[in-house]
């Protein structure tokens, strides 16, 4: 299948997940809870953790029918996230658009993060069936891994020896776990045979820390569209791919200005250009880049195992446009 129709399979079920979004929180009661959760789920967003979802199902033989539900809840557990993320970060756009607290305010966005998580569990077990515990298990392991990955983000602004190896750790837990757990997912709902699920998992983990230097690379590039303030991580002193490899491999006068945004925890956002400016010079772009491309690719061969060529195709067509992607 080419590329065109794997894009629209895409996109046509990118539809129907958002279908399920908007009737798991529209008409419900209270409107101050569920108005202001329907409000992230509405302004986007690219649903690849649903589609992931349905993928793996389909790819062990499963139908996209019997993981619609799951496919939702592994959204509406991403938006969680991303509600109290933005919290955490400082955030003040998010998908083009005002952050939730910003939008309303902190109470109103911590009780729509806890909401919508708790949504995800009603609508993760509606497809659960005779798999309950393991499928279960599984989501609330990410969860808690998810948790451990953030508290690490947030330690790691203030610390000063912090290794590439600690941060592959941290992005390992707080974005990988979750898209390794959506495969998984897939993969159970669907029927898998344990050697599949096992593939599956791998291609989600490693699809998931190539995503999560990609973010931190697109945290500088400035695309106009992807709706997210340029800088963001330089502003609040993250210990991104990009600043843990400036770090290392920078001298002299370089070097003293990431170590005095270690210093200051963060950056003035007059500032931002210039340090973009360090990382081009030093070619950071470019060891970002190859990093992204050496996950996705253990990613691809994660899959070869499956057996359907289709299946196989699907998945490297995916890892295709996640490393194009701009937003
Ligand atoms: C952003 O996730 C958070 C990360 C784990 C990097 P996405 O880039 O998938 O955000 P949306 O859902 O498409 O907006
Ligand atoms: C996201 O990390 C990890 C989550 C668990 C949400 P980031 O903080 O880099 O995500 P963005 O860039 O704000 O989307
Ligand atoms: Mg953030
Ligand atoms: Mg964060
Ligand atoms: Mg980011």
């Amino acid at each position: 299948m080419p590329g065109k129709k794997f894009q629209q399979l895409y996109d046509g079920e990118k539809k129907k997940i958002d279908k399920i979004l908007s009737r798991s929180l529209q008409f419900r009661e209270p409107v101050s809870l569920y108005n202001p959760a329907y409000y992230i789920i509405k302004n986007g967003g690219k649903r690849l953790r649903p589609v992931m979802v349905l993928f793996s199902c389909k790819s062990v033989g499963g139908r996209y029918n019997s993981a619609y539900n799951a496919a939702a809840a592994v959204e509406l557990l991403h938006n969680f996230t991303l509600i109290h993320d933005d919290i955490m970060d400082n955030a003040e756009k998010r998908r083009g658009l005002p952050t939730l607290h910003v939008k309303y305010d902190l109470n109103t966005a911590v009780l729509a993060g806890d909401g919508m998580l708790a949504v995800a569990y009603e609508y993760l077990l509606k497809d659960c069936k005779n798999k309950k515990n393991i499928v279960i298990s599984e989501f609330t392991k990410a969860l808690i891994e998810i948790c451990e990955g953030q508290a690490l983000d947030k330690k790691f602004e203030v610390e000063r020896n912090v290794t590439i190896a600690d941060y592959l750790r941290m992005i390992q837990k707080k974005t990988a776990s979750m898209l390794e757990m959506c495969c998984k997912t897939g993969g159970i709902l669907g029927g898998g045979t344990e050697k599949e699920i096992k593939a599956l998992a791998s291609f989600g983990k490693n699809i998931g820390i190539a995503f999560q230097i990609h973010d931190d690379l697109l945290d500088i590039k400035g695309y106009e569209e992807f709706g997210k303030t340029t800088g963001g991580d330089l502003m609040e002193g993250k210990k991104t791919f990009l600043f843990l490899r400036a770090l290392n491999k920078t001298r002299g006068k370089d070097k003293a200005d990431l170590e005095r945004m270690i210093e200051n925890k963060g950056i003035k956002r007059t500032e931002v250009n210039y340090f973009i400016d360090l990382y081009k010079r030093n070619g950071i772009i470019e060891d970002a880049e190859a990093e992204i491309l050496n996950y996705t690719k253990k990613a691809v061969k994660a899959v070869d195992t499956l057996k359907n060529e289709n299946d196989k195709e699907v998945f490297r067509w995916l890892a295709g446009t996640l490393i194009k992607r701009n937003k």
